[in-house]
């Protein structure tokens, strides 16, 4: 158990669940107090948020910021079941900084104002990744000292623009390739022609990120860490190389995006020892994907192709959360979207989706209910 919670709570939330299984997710009335911010939202006891701070964690969402000006159902959901929010795309270079030392700083910092005005905290994503670069880096001619100096100053004018604002920072994204190799971008490459290693490389970015925003947790984030295997092997011997060079990393973000064609990974094992080696560890990215059936126009449905996968969605989604919740270090799990309606998925592996906790109206699914289950069950 993380947290006590008070006993009538635990009494008016079950029987709240034993009524209306969705009530939960039913639309707020306006706040009550005429000191909160027009933008604050009515939390209620059975939300997904209330039942993680019982459990002493928080559960966070990955926010598509156009959404969440626009769409009041969006931002309903994401300021009522939410205590973690996560930039989806507008904290990544390209959005950042589209021309070279010109920043557009207004999409993530209406992103942090609304956070802060609900009580969330926030997972800045991400300081340094290969995708979402901008073209004036990408195709631009430079050399590698300074390919090195735009790194440098790239992450220490972010870090420090949004110092004090941020509990963990994705510093690095998918550094690692399947194989175990160390992924080759034009910063790793930059390094080598200098002479220098991947650990220097990746040691320099934790650093300049530290010096500017110094309360941040600092994060290594990466997908298929959840399974044992040589590039989970492979982060876990080089995390160990950077933290025995005094770097200052502080946790460890395993992505958790599934998929129920390939089996549920030995997931808390893999967590447990990074976070054995004294780091936190965090599901950054859940989302667990299956084939979805066709409508006759070709378009895709969020409803699993198979009903038995559909059932193992379900399941899966409780165990990444136990998984996390078995762990001491591990104080953060958040899901990559809200809806089926705008997750990344069908965009990127065809025929699939049916990922995330609510469905192409928004409306929760079973998955929502799983996961109040298990916060329940740990509370
Ligand atoms: O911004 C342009 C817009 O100007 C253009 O009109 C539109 C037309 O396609 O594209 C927009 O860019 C899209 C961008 O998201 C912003 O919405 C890209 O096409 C689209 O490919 C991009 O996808 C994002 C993807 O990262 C890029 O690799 C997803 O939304 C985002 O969910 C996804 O997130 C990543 C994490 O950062 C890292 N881990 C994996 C995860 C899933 O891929």
């Amino acid at each position: 158990m993380r947290a006590s919670r008070p006993l009538i709570a635990g009494v008016l939330a079950l029987a709240s669940v034993a009524v209306l299984p969705t009530a939960a997710f039913a639309a707020p009335a306006p706040p009550a107090n005429p000191n909160a911010s027009e933008h604050s939202a009515v939390i209620g006891e059975n939300s997904l948020r209330a039942l993680a701070d019982e459990a002493g964690i928080k559960v966070g969402v990955a926010v598509n910021t156009d959404l969440l000006a626009g769409n009041g159902k969006y931002r309903n959901i994401v300021n009522t079941q939410f205590s973690s929010v996560t930039a989806e795309n507008v904290m990544k270079w390209e959005t950042l900084e589209p021309a070279q030392r010109v920043y557009n700083w207004a999409p993530a910092e209406a992103l942090i104002a609304n956070a802060e005005a609900n009580g969330q905290v926030v997972r800045g994503h991400t300081l340094v990744w290969h995708n979402q670069l901008p073209t004036w880096l990408t195709s631009g001619n430079f050399s590698p000292a300074e390919l090195r100096s735009l790194l440098e100053n790239h992450v220490k004018t972010v870090a420090a623009h949004f110092a004090g604002r941020i509990q963990q920072w994705d510093v690095v994204n998918e550094i690692f390739n399947d194989d175990g190799t160390f992924r080759q971008t034009i910063f790793s490459q930059a390094y080598a022609a200098l002479g220098l290693s991947a650990e220097q490389y990746i040691g320099d970015v934790f650093r300049w990120a530290h010096e500017a925003d110094p309360s941040a947790l600092l994060f290594y984030n990466d997908y298929n860490l959840e399974f044992t295997g040589p590039k989970s092997n492979a982060a876990y011997a080089f995390v160990q190389k950077l933290l025995a060079a005094g770097v200052p990393i502080q946790g460890v973000g395993f992505q958790g995006h599934l998929d129920t064609q390939y089996g549920f990974p030995d997931l808390q094992n893999n967590l447990q020892r990074f976070a054995d080696l004294g780091l936190q560890v965090a599901l950054t990215e859940v989302d667990i994907r299956t084939f979805v059936t066709q409508k006759n126009n070709g378009t895709y449905t969020d409803t699993p192709a198979d009903p038995a996968e559909g059932a193992q969605q379900v399941d899966w989604w409780a165990g990444t959360l136990e998984a996390c919740l078995a762990v001491e270090a591990c104080t953060s799990y958040t899901v990559w979207g809200v809806s089926d309606a705008n997750s990344w998925i069908p965009g990127f592996f065809t025929g699939q989706g049916a990922g995330l906790l609510f469905d192409m109206h928004n409306n929760p699914k079973p998955q929502c209910d799983a996961l109040r289950e298990v916060l329940r069950n740990a509370a």
